[in-house]
């Protein structure tokens, strides 16, 4: 298996998905706003997941264009002005062109064609349209306590996840790739919580762990044991969770 290791079939994958939109939406709204998007923007929003931010975008007056290799969870959100479309963003060509904004959350990281990706992401901008992507370092991401076991848990995710191409740091160098795109007014930034399990994004880490603990196993970069004392010890609320840092860069193609 190459790309994204989740599977949006998953019985508790809406719930993670929440606490991924609990934990960054406020942040991406932000930098959206900066960016200037409101009534009558044309946004492409790539690989849209739960559908937050489509929803939000709505909300402000844009007309969107969301995409994602799994709908199910967007596809109740089409109106007016959002149209959804089943694609698969490595294979397939992005619907339209020219938008004022395209964003994408997330996606980029899993992607073991993630520089090719961003040339199309780039190429579906207006002159003078915004990319704007946001993608994880998982550098600072750990948990208080945390001890021999909580490392190697750690770790033997990320080594599954990096099997299937996951790059773990690769949010620290979006702004540079912005840059060598030939885009201006390139800026990044990094976001991260200290949060514990009554947070609303504290199930994001307890069911990424349950969802991807059994592959690990099955891959051996995990043992069973880390895996059964890791995995109810997390959805027990027993830690505090140090969330990997969210990188945002955003530019634009010169007008
Ligand atoms: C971690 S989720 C992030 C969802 C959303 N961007 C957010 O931040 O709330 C990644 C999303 O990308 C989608 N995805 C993964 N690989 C894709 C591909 N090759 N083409 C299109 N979408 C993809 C997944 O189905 C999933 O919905």
């Amino acid at each position: 298996m190459t790309g994204y290791v989740y599977d949006q079939g998953w019985h508790d994958e809406r719930a993670r998905l929440a606490g991924l939109e609990a934990l960054w939406d406020a942040g991406t709204r932000s930098l959206a706003t900066r960016l200037q998007v409101g009534p009558g923007a044309s946004v492409l929003e790539v690989g849209a997941g739960g559908g937050s931010v489509v929803e939000w975008l709505a909300q402000v007056g844009a007309t969107v264009t969301a995409v994602d290799l799994d709908t199910r969870f967007v596809e109740p959100l089409s109106s007016a002005t959002v149209s959804v479309h089943a694609l698969d963003v490595v294979a397939d060509a992005l619907p339209g062109g020219a938008y004022d904004l395209v964003h994408a959350r997330l996606l980029l990281e899993h992607l073991p064609a993630r520089e090719a990706v961003l040339d199309k992401l780039v190429a579906a901008l207006r002159p003078g349209g915004w990319l704007l992507v946001e993608d994880y370092d998982w550098t600072g991401f750990g948990t208080d306590p945390g001890g021999e076991l909580e490392t190697r848990s750690i770790e033997g995710i990320l080594e599954f996840m990096r099997g299937a191409g996951h790059e773990t740091n690769y949010g620290r160098r979006l702004a540079s790739s912005f840059a060598a795109r030939g885009l201006v007014e390139v800026f990044g930034e990094g976001r991260s919580h200290v949060i514990d399990a009554a947070h609303p994004g504290y199930p994001f880490f307890a069911l990424s762990f349950a969802q991807l603990a059994p592959p690990a196993v099955d891959a051996g970069t995990l043992s069973a044991d880390d895996a059964a004392t890791m995995g109810p010890a997390l959805t027990a609320g027993e830690y505090r969770i140090i969330t990997p840092t969210l990188f945002a860069a955003a530019g634009r193609r010169p007008a």
